[in-house]
């Protein structure tokens, strides 16, 4: 079947829909409709008839820069899968490619020495957007950090692990009041050091709604924009990160460590070592 032929994305959306049935009808398939266009669709028909995936079975989240699916896993894909320990359903990622903000995208792209060099046109741009967060969960993932696992990257679209339990995603810290605690806290100033200290980046824009919550571990999203640590903006993003997460947590009255002694514990110059290690990443 032919990616521009309306009955394409009814078939991909139909055939699995659990999700779908569960939830509110036509919405999903108006939020995907939304965010995807003809590139976008001949993508995630190439990945279907690859194998890779087989169908799309519901939404997660739909916003401004970008949608976020769920997809049951081809055969080519299981087999992919099954040595990263991934199990069916996945998430897609699809970042719309007609509202990323470019002003803001440069910020975290110039300055970052593995992008010394890059074309300043849209496509181009948004690839590079798109690469960049397959790459940096890619180089938490080897760190040993809670955070999707990658499995590819096509374009604007990347395909990573669910964060969630028996195919429902797990939710967002933001909405998890009971979790708002000082174990929680320190586990996550514990990921941000990992971050930093062993996968050689800041994530840049850390805050409740950018970590999710299973089995009271959190888990860190939404990666595009982290930086490495050799950033020139790289401390005053951490600094924004740590305020986000300790602002969080004294508002909920839980008793905070001072941001400056949090950073100054996070940064010490013998890191450099694990950077260089996995720069290549
Ligand atoms: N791997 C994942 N597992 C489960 N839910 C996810 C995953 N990735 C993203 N989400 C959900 O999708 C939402 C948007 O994803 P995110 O990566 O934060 O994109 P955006 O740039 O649009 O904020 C998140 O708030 C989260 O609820
Ligand atoms: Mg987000």
């Amino acid at each position: 079947m032919k990616p521009d032929d309306k009955k394409f994305w009814e078939q991909l959306t139909d055939k699995n829909d659990r999700w779908r049935k569960k939830r509110k009808g036509k919405e999903d398939f108006q939020t995907i409709n939304a965010v995807i266009d003809g590139n976008t669709t001949k993508i995630l028909s190439g990945l279907q008839s690859k194998g890779i995936i087989d169908s799309i079975s519901g939404t997660i989240a739909s916003g401004k820069e970008s949608g976020v699916f769920l997809a049951e896993l081809g055969s080519k894909g299981k087999l992919k899968c099954d040595d990263l320990s991934i199990q069916s359903p996945i998430v897609i990622k699809i970042f719309r490619t007609s509202t990323l903000n470019f002003r803001t995208i440069e910020k975290y792209i110039s300055g970052d020495i593995r992008f010394r060099k890059y074309s300043k046109k849209t496509r181009s741009l948004v690839k590079l957007w798109v690469e960049k967060e397959y790459r940096n969960l890619s180089r938490c993932m080897l760190a040993g950090v809670n955070v999707p696992k990658p499995i590819l990257v096509k374009n604007n679209v990347l395909l990573m692990e669910l964060i969630g339990q028996n195919g429902i995603p797990s939710p967002l810290l933001k909405v998890s009041p009971n979790e708002a605690t000082q174990p929680m806290m320190n586990a996550i100033l514990d990921q941000i050091k990992r971050v930093y200290q062993k996968a050689g980046l800041v994530h840049a824009d850390l805050s409740p709604y950018n970590i999710l919550i299973k089995e009271s571990t959190p888990y860190l999203i939404d990666m595009s924009q982290s930086v490495t640590t050799s950033h020139p903006k790289a401390e005053e993003f951490l600094e924004r990160d740590l305020d986000n997460i300790l602002y969080y947590f004294s508002k909920r009255g839980i008793k905070t460590p001072e941001a400056e002694s949090v950073l100054d514990s996070i940064v010490d110059n013998e890191t450099k070592t694990d950077e260089d290690k996995i720069s290549r990443q």
